[in-house]
């Protein structure tokens, strides 16, 4: 691009499907690649194997055989510090470069697979399938929850036939809680009414609080930490692109949890990794930590299946969502008061799409 050339300002997308690949995503979590054990993903269109090699290293290679095209991961083997092509068994290392050709003495320098960023992190490979250069470890988020030994945790994933966007909307608006949630975790329409929503921007995050104060315990909050009587309530989730960190929590009400003392009482929090496959479909990865009852296995149980019911409730209706939209992807739609955390996390994914738009038009 010549640099005189005029440059749009970002504008709010209406579109669900826009790709950010300059960031990092969730592609598994760790307990799912044992050493030895190759993974089929896909992240922003791109097709990845994924493996763990014998002394515990994890790789992101282009799932592209550079022989014959072959799938990696469609039955190829890691064995040592290598994987090995399932077709005419050519091996790659970590870095994606070719350390064997049957019959062949002499390598060529150029015989390598494209090897993309992957740092592993409390539990989770993140992976960069944007520009190299610009994959800044220190932009993975920490997340002590999964490692906190005052914690424990469980999770799952849910492959959603849905773009990213749409279970960003609807993590970021709580407001459907009432009417998704009804048969689960649910919420009083009356007692939600009187939610006090605020949403702020901080560079690339967003911060959304919805607090409900002095209001009467729901069941769960009863069963969770036998509240007697009334209870303040929070909702605080933080954003950025491809996650959002959920804490929600309770005390007993006017014991000054909002400003900020909220020792004891039930505290809940929520990890979703939104990691987009294509353009219309995510894989959701989602984990919840607590810190109370913590050697409670059976309760651990309850709160994983509780999750995966609760969030199957938003995949069945972000796929019908999905469906509706794309016969008319740049139609307006209409915000509400509700969706004031919404917009900023749009605005920001608009801001980064043009960002990497312009990056790509650079390097041509
Ligand atoms: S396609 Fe991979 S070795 Fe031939
Ligand atoms: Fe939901």
């Amino acid at each position: 691009m010549s640099p005189t050339k005029r440059v749009p300002a970002p504008r709010l997308p209406r579109r669900s499907t826009l790709l950010l690949k300059d960031n990092w995503y969730v592609g598994a979590w760790s307990a799912e690649l044992e050493p030895g054990a190759t993974l089929a993903r896909r992240i922003c269109d791109q097709a990845l194997v994924l493996f763990r090699t014998e002394t515990g290293a994890v790789a992101a290679l282009e799932d592209r055989c550079i022989h014959r095209g072959m799938p990696l991961s469609q039955g190829g083997e890691c064995e040592g510090e290598i994987i090995r092509c399932p077709y005419h068994g050519l091996e790659f290392n970590a870095q994606g470069m070719c350390t064997k050709i049957p019959g062949q003495a002499q390598i060529p320098a150029a015989a390598r697979v494209i090897s993309f960023p992957v740092i592993e992190r409390d539990a989770m490979i993140w992976v960069w399938v944007g520009a190299a250069d610009r994959a800044d470890p220190e932009r993975v988020p920490s997340y002590p929850y999964h490692r906190d030994p005052a914690w424990v945790w469980t999770y799952d994933t849910l492959e959603v036939k849905a773009g990213w966007l749409l279970l960003t909307d609807n993590l970021l608006d709580l407001s459907h809680l009432q009417y998704v949630h009804r048969r689960t975790i649910g919420g009083d329409p009356l007692e939600d009414g009187r939610a006090q929503l605020s949403a702020t921007r901080d560079g690339d995050r967003v911060f959304v609080a919805r607090w409900l104060l002095d209001m009467a315990a729901p069941p769960f909050h009863k069963q969770m930490c036998g509240f007697a009587g009334n209870i303040d309530r929070w909702q605080e989730i933080e954003f950025r692109t491809g996650l959002i960190q959920f804490y929600s929590g309770a005390t007993d009400a006017n014991s000054g949890a909002r400003q900020g003392r909220r020792d004891g009482g039930m505290h809940l929090r929520h990890l979703h990794c939104i990691t987009p496959e294509t353009e219309t479909r995510t894989r959701y990865l989602f984990s919840v930590a607590r810190n109370f009852r913590v050697d409670d296995a059976a309760l651990t149980r309850r709160l994983q299946q509780l999750a995966l019911a609760t969030f199957r409730e938003d995949q069945a209706l972000l796929e019908v969502q999905q469906r509706r939209l794309a016969e008319d992807p740049n139609r307006a739609l209409l915000d509400t008061c509700n969706d004031i955390g919404t917009v900023h996390a749009r605005r920001i994914v608009a801001e980064r799409v043009t960002e990497q738009g312009r990056r790509i038009e650079q390097t041509r």
